[in-house]
């Protein structure tokens, strides 16, 4: 497939790039490089460097398809500067739809988030679980998600969302470089490289096994495949989405001792308070993605440490 990835000098676009370009697809890279890096950019992918709304200008009827990751994806700004979010994520990508339409491009692969569901009680959650978002951040991609089930239904598109839990890992070279960095791995590890002076536990009265908030982290590399899995599966007028968890999770504790135990170093660890608004135990079903894309994380925590770690190094 000849593919548009959007935002792939990020994290996550980056390795789904070269996921791609290591299946033998075309791939074509639209980033605008606010967050991303230009060193990120894979040498066998076309680089335009530009906005979301710049894509009209890239695509014609030769793609066949986008998978778009360029977002504005900062839970705190986007409580602070809302109209960002409003503009960066949602008309923006009302744009690239609009384009695709336009070109008869008509499959796409989203960055959807668990940011969607807000705070949910506990237990796993499923696509069926409401999707109440607390923040301008989530109601901006729940906005595309709806923006997606209307095109396809409206226009024939052939839409996927993949909703992200918590991403961590790294593919060779390519890595997290988040700036401000909010990722619980990546500060571990700045801790570990001595560039932080200590890890923060933020609520140890959880009602956990160890007292620490759990998380649903899956490695960067299986995100990547779920994206290559669902461009295929995409259905013409059909707007699927699938939470990609591992649905158990690791607690704070059991992610400081991956990290002690990859680098070897004793990462000092200060107990604070719980943070407002944050759940107890965040973790996914990811029964669905299994059932309809065959897709289930390979990797385990101490993977996503120990390559992030080489990465790093
Ligand atoms: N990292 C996670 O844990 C996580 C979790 C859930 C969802 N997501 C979603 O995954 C996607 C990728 O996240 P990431 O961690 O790789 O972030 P990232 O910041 O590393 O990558 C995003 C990329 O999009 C580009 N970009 C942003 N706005 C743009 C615009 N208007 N025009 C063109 N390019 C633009 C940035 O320069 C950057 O390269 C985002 O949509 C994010 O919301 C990430």
């Amino acid at each position: 497939m000849k593919v548009l990835v959007t935002g792939g000098a990020g994290y996550i676009g980056s390795v789904v790039t070269d996921r791609l370009l290591a299946e033998g697809h075309t791939v074509e890279v639209l980033d605008n490089l606010t967050t991303g890096h230009q060193d990120s950019v894979l040498s066998g992918a076309t680089w335009h460097q530009g906005e979301i709304t710049e894509a009209g200008e890239i695509l014609d009827s030769s793609f066949d398809a986008v998978i778009h990751l360029a977002a504005k994806s900062l839970v705190g700004e986007s409580v602070t500067h809302p109209e960002r979010y409003w503009h960066g994520n949602i008309v923006a990508t009302l744009g690239l739809i609009d384009a695709m339409r336009s070109a008869g491009v008509r499959r796409m692969v989203f960055s959807s988030t668990a940011a969607v569901y807000g705070e949910p009680g506990v237990g796993q959650i499923t696509e069926d679980t409401p999707a109440m978002p607390t923040n301008p951040y989530g109601a901006s991609k729940l906005a595309i998600d709806h923006m997606l089930t209307a095109e396809a239904a409206a226009h024939g598109m052939a839409a996927v969302s993949l909703r992200y839990f918590n991403v961590a890992g790294a593919s060779g070279s390519l890595r997290e470089r988040h700036d401000p960095e909010t990722h619980l791995i990546p500060n571990l590890l700045k801790v570990a490289l001595g560039d932080a002076g200590e890890a923060k536990i933020f609520g140890t009265d959880y009602p956990t096994r160890d007292g620490t908030a759990i998380r649903d982290y899956i490695h960067v590399v299986d995100l990547a495949d779920a994206h290559l899995r669902a461009l295929k599966a995409a259905e013409p007028g059909n707007h699927a989405v699938y939470n990609l968890g591992t649905g158990t999770g690791t607690t704070v504790r059991e992610v400081i001792t991956a990290v002690r135990e990859v680098t070897g170093i004793d990462i000092p660890a200060v107990e604070h308070p719980r943070r407002p608004g944050d759940p107890a135990v965040l973790v996914a079903s990811g029964q669905r993605a299994l059932q309809e894309l065959g897709w289930a994380p390979q990797r385990s925590i101490t993977d996503m440490v120990a390559d992030a770690w080489a990465a790093l190094r």
